[in-house]
């Protein structure tokens, strides 16, 4: 049996999904269209998150960044989280599904990110403050306990299957200055954004992990040993 059926044959077996590929679900595989958007949803870190708006997939490296987060937010008792660059919305959704009594900002540039943030919020019954922004720009007088975010940090010569590359968004997936165009933006407002004692949390290219090291983050590796979350807190900062 083809790969690709086979894969779809899988992950509808996991949503316990009728298995039976279609006609119109074989053409959609063959324009290498990815499975999760043939199906429409994952889930994953206990929630439901509708595809069909243009945006990226989430992935199970950032279900991993979600439990080390829940974590950090269980053990230093966190109230407020910003998620930057929202996507789907997936990262704040699962985080709010865990505990309902934080206050969770996500934020976006993409107008279809935000709208299928709000559509996922609505599918998952819970409710997070949504903001259209380029990075912190509309993110005016408030600090957060904790900063998390999967920016774009591929870069430009990362080589990725057809399937990603046209049913992805790009500006979700690249960034400039080698990938770290985000990660840029991100340190240098770390002191105005988190409240004293609050935490920036970041999945990151694990070929860029030096730069990291050398800003104080620690390292936390995935499931395949990639070195793939980096985080720090804000009084780490402040001893520098
Ligand atoms: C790698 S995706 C992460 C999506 C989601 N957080 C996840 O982990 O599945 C990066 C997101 O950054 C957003 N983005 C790109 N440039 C941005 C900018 N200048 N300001 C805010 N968000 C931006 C993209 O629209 C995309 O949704």
């Amino acid at each position: 049996m083809d790969e690709k059926i086979k894969n779809l044959i899988l992950e509808k077996r996991r949503y316990g999904i009728k298995e039976k590929v279609n006609f119109f679900e074989k053409k959609q595989l063959k324009k290498d269209k990815p499975i999760q958007k043939i199906i429409g949803y994952i889930e994953m870190a206990n929630v439901r998150i509708d595809l069909s708006k243009k945006v990226l997939i989430p992935r199970y490296e950032t279900e991993e960044l979600i439990y080390h987060a829940i974590e950090f937010i269980k053990k230093n008792n966190y109230k407020s989280v910003l998620d930057l660059c929202c996507g789907s919305g997936f990262i704040g959704i699962a985080l709010k599904k865990e505990f309902d009594n934080i206050d969770i900002w996500q934020s976006d540039i993409d107008k279809n990110a935000i709208k299928q943030t709000k559509k996922n919020l609505k599918i998952n019954n819970v409710k997070n403050k949504i903001i259209k922004s380029n990075m912190f720009e509309k993110i005016k007088n408030k600090k957060f306990d904790l900063l998390i975010s999967n920016p774009p940090y591929l870069t430009k010569n990362e080589i990725l299957s057809k399937s990603v590359l046209n049913f992805e968004p790009h500006h979700a997936l690249f960034a400039d200055n080698n990938g770290m165009f985000f990660y840029e933006i991100i340190e240098e407002k770390l002191s105005e954004i988190l409240n004293k004692d609050g935490l920036v949390i970041l999945e990151i290219n694990p070929i860029n992990v030096d730069w990291f090291k050398k800003r104080n983050y620690l390292i936390i590796k995935d499931i395949n040993n990639k070195e793939r979350f980096a985080f720090k807190k804000i009084n780490q900062l402040q001893n520098n």
